[in-house]
């Protein structure tokens, strides 16, 4: 095989008690790229649609995420790489993890599958890295296995595949700012209290217990966050209604999406995660906020080929 097109989908990371270790891969929106093997050693970036980024690959998240495949591969020549961008920038659905994801798993499948799942996370945080100063994996490990992922550590990464209780929806509203994840990394605690701690492991052992037991009760008990929501929330126009009205509505549990802006509720069924949906869009449209809204089963797959 010479030429693959696959699609990368966007993530939500952290999902309220999972700060950067804990994130979930969506179905609607995701990048397409297309990639084919070059002669030449190195990672061409031809083309890029649909958003201003750099075409030079030490600047551009795909590229750098490619040299590092290339740097612990013996394959001699290179990749040309053309991205139709359909994740903004600066969304919080992990749209620099979707390009990196894609670039190193697409080339992964070109060179016959030299390299395990978690080596290419291990690639594709790179690109992380140059997003957002920090090599965080919640957003390219769910994009690259499908579902949820915990990072049970970084140092060695070990990543865990979680199942997805089958009626899981979730809802994402994105109000029309852009929030970079560097910025908002900034605004955070370097430290938090005993009290803060115990509160957020209870919590993210019982998501993770509700996710493997189908217990959709157990799963909203657990989707909260005390330590990064509190902080970051000021960052996002009417954060509270948004959640409070989620919630009212039915939702499971709600919180911001990765680094936000993009709030997400979990909601058992299609029909309640379109009753959250409609009550987050009235409350941004009582208030004038433009937004794009949408509803996504978990996917289970993450990154595929297209052709
Ligand atoms: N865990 C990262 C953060 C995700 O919250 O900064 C960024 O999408």
């Amino acid at each position: 095989m010479e030429e693959i097109k696959v699609f990368c989908p966007a993530t939500i990371a952290n999902v309220s008690c999972g700060f950067d270790v804990l994130g979930l891969a969506l179905d609607w929106v995701g990048d397409e790229m297309t990639v084919r093997k070059i002669p030449e050693k190195g990672i061409r970036i031809s083309k890029i649609v649909g958003q201003e980024l750099p075409l030079e690959a030490e600047q551009n998240v795909a590229g750098v995420a490619g040299l590092a495949l290339l740097d612990k591969s013996d394959y001699e020549g290179g990749f040309e790489v053309e991205i139709d961008k359909r994740i903004k920038p600066g969304s919080g659905i992990g749209s620099s993890a979707a390009s990196s994801a894609g670039a190193v798993w697409a080339m992964n499948e070109l060179l016959g599958r030299p390299f395990s799942k978690l080596e290419l996370v291990q690639f594709a945080m790179q690109g992380e890295k140059l997003a957002s100063d920090v090599a965080h994996a919640d957003n390219v490990a769910p994009a690259i296995y499908g579902g949820f992922t915990l990072v049970r550590s970084y140092e060695p990464l070990d990543i865990v595949p979680i199942p997805t209780p089958s009626e899981l929806y979730a809802t994402v509203i994105h109000p029309q700012i852009e929030i970079k994840t560097s910025d908002s990394r900034k605004i955070l605690k370097t430290t938090i209290s005993m009290q803060q701690g115990i509160q957020q492991w209870g919590n993210l052992g019982g998501l993770i217990a509700g996710l493997f037991q189908d217990d959709y009760d157990l799963i909203g008990r657990s989707l909260h966050d005390h330590i990064v929501e509190p902080i970051r929330s000021i960052l996002i126009p009417a954060f509270d209604d948004i959640k409070a009205n989620a919630l009212s509505a039915g939702a499971l549990g709600s919180g911001i999406s990765g680094s936000g802006p993009s709030i997400f509720a979990l909601s058992k069924g299609e029909a309640m995660a379109k009753k959250v949906a409609q009550s987050m869009q009235e409350t941004y449209q009582n208030i004038g906020i433009d937004f794009d809204i949408h509803i996504s089963k978990v996917n289970s797959q993450g990154v595929k080929k297209i052709t």
